[in-house]
C-alpha cells in the first residue's frame, strides 16, 4: 500500500478499530460471541481470538481468519476452575495445578467430559480438551458476558509473531473480525505454558510462562517433555489427531458396496448412511460437521469411507489437509 494519506485512509477503513473497555463494549462482545462472531481480547500472556466454543461454526471461522492450514485443537478459555471442571475431568496433579497457577497463563490437556457441550472442531475430534482460565479482568469479564467458554488461539495470522498490543491485531486481520477490545499490552508477551494430565505422566506440550521447574515443584515431579518422548512432535500432534479406524478413499463420486459415504455440497443420489459436511457447499459448515461425522460414520461398522472432493479454497485447505491424513497409511 502507498504511503499517501488516500492510501492510509483507505487502510483504515478496512480495519475493525480498537476499541476501548467499557460496560457497553464488553456486552456487545459478548453479545457478539454468542451469535457466532469473532472477538478479539486482551489475556495476560498475548490478544486471543475469540469465538464461542460450543458453535462448530464459530470455531471455523477463527481457523479462516488465521488462515491456519491445519485444524490444530484450540483452547477453552473459561472464567473459574468450577467452569472448567465441567468440561474436563480433573485428577488430583490437574487439581493441583489449577489450584497453583489459575488464573493463570498455564493452559491443561485434560480428558474431555464426555457430556461437554463443545464443537468437535475445538479439540479437532481428540478425547482430550485444552482449559485456561486467564489472570486478566478484561478476558474474565468477557467470558462472564458471553456466558460461553471462549476458543482463543494467539490473535496473529498463522506463521506471524503473536499479537501483545491491539493494534497488532487489527494489523493483521483488518475486518475479518467483529470487534477488537483494546487492554493495552498484554503483560507476559509470550503464551501460557502447556502442560498434558490426559494419560501416563504429566507432559510439557509447550514451554511458556509459567517456568516448567514452578510446575515441577507443585507437582512434586519431574515433567516429560514433548519431543523428547514416544512420538510427540508438537504441541497438537501429541496422541496423534483423531484417526478413524476405517480407511478413507478420497476424491470419490459414489461409495462403493460396503463403504460409507461422506459427500460434500449438493449430491444428487445419496445411499442411506450417507453424511453430508456441507450440503450447501458451505466450507464453514463444512468444517464444523468434519470431525462429528467422521466418527459417525466410523462408528458405522463401514469398514471403508468414501469421500467426496472438497475444493482446495479458504477452509477446505484445512480440511482436506486433516483428510488426506486421516487417508494416510497407518
Ligand atoms: O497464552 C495462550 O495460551 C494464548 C492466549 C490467547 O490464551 N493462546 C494460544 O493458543 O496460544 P494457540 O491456539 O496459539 O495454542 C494452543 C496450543 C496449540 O499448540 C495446540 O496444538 C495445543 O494448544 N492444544 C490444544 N488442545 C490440545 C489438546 N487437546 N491436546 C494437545 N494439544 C492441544
Ligand atoms: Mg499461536
Amino acid at each position: 500500500m502507498r504511503n499517501t494519506p488516500n492510501g492510509r485512509r483507505m487502510t483504515a477503513a478496512l480495519r475493525a478499530t480498537p476499541v476501548p473497555v467499557t460496560a457497553g463494549s464488553l456486552a456487545e462482545a459478548g453479545r457478539l460471541i454468542r451469535a457466532g462472531g469473532l472477538v478479539a481480547f486482551p489475556t495476560e500472556t498475548v490478544y486471543g481470538l475469540g469465538a464461542n466454543a460450543r458453535e462448530g461454526r464459530a470455531v471455523a471461522r477463527i481457523y479462516e481468519a488465521k488462515g491456519r492450514p491445519r485444524f490444530n485443537p484450540l483452547i477453552a478459555h473459561l472464567a473459574s476452575v468450577d467452569d472448567a471442571r465441567k468440561l474436563g475431568i480433573f485428577s488430583a496433579e490437574a487439581e493441583a495445578l489449577a489450584g497453583a497457577f489459575w488464573p493463570g497463563p498455564l493452559t491443561l490437556v485434560v480428558r474431555r467430559r464426555e457430556d461437554a457441550a463443545l464443537s468437535d472442531l475445538l479439540t479437532a475430534g481428540l478425547p482430550t480438551v485444552a482449559l485456561r482460565v486467564p489472570a486478566h479482568d478484561i478476558a474474565l469479564a468477557l467470558i462472564r458476558e458471553a456466558g460461553v467458554p471462549i476458543a482463543a488461539p494467539s490473535a496473529n495470522i498463522s506463521g506471524r509473531v503473536s499479537a501483545t498490543r491491539a493494534g497488532h491485531v487489527a494489523a493483521d486481520f483488518g475486518a475479518a473480525v467483529d470487534m477488537i477490545l483494546d487492554g493495552g499490552p498484554s503483560m507476559a508477551g509470550v503464551e501460557s505454558s502447556i502442560v498434558a494430565l490426559a494419560g501416563d505422566g504429566p507432559v510439557l506440550l509447550r514451554a511458556g510462562a509459567v517456568a516448567a521447574e514452578d510446575i515441577e515443584c507443585v507437582l512434586g515431579r519431574s515433567l516429560r517433555r514433548a519431543g523428547s518422548g514416544a512420538g510427540i512432535q508438537a504441541p497438537g500432534m501429541l496422541q496423534s489427531h483423531y484417526a478413524p479406524c476405517a480407511l478413507l478413499r478420497l476424491d470419490a463420486d459414489a461409495p462403493r458396496p460396503g463403504e460409507a459415504f461422506l459427500a460434500f455440497g449438493p449430491a444428487s443420489a445419496a445411499p442411506v448412511g450417507t453424511l453430508n459436511l456441507s450440503p450447501s457447499a458451505d466450507l464453514r459448515e463444512a468444517a464444523a460437521n468434519l470431525f462429528a461425522h467422521l466418527r459417525a460414520l466410523d462408528n458405522s461398522g463401514a469398514s471403508a469411507i468414501a469421500v467426496m472432493p472438497v475444493p482446495e479454497t479458504g477452509l477446505g485447505e484445512a480440511i482436506n489437509d486433516r483428510l488426506r491424513r486421516a487417508a494416510a497409511p497407518r
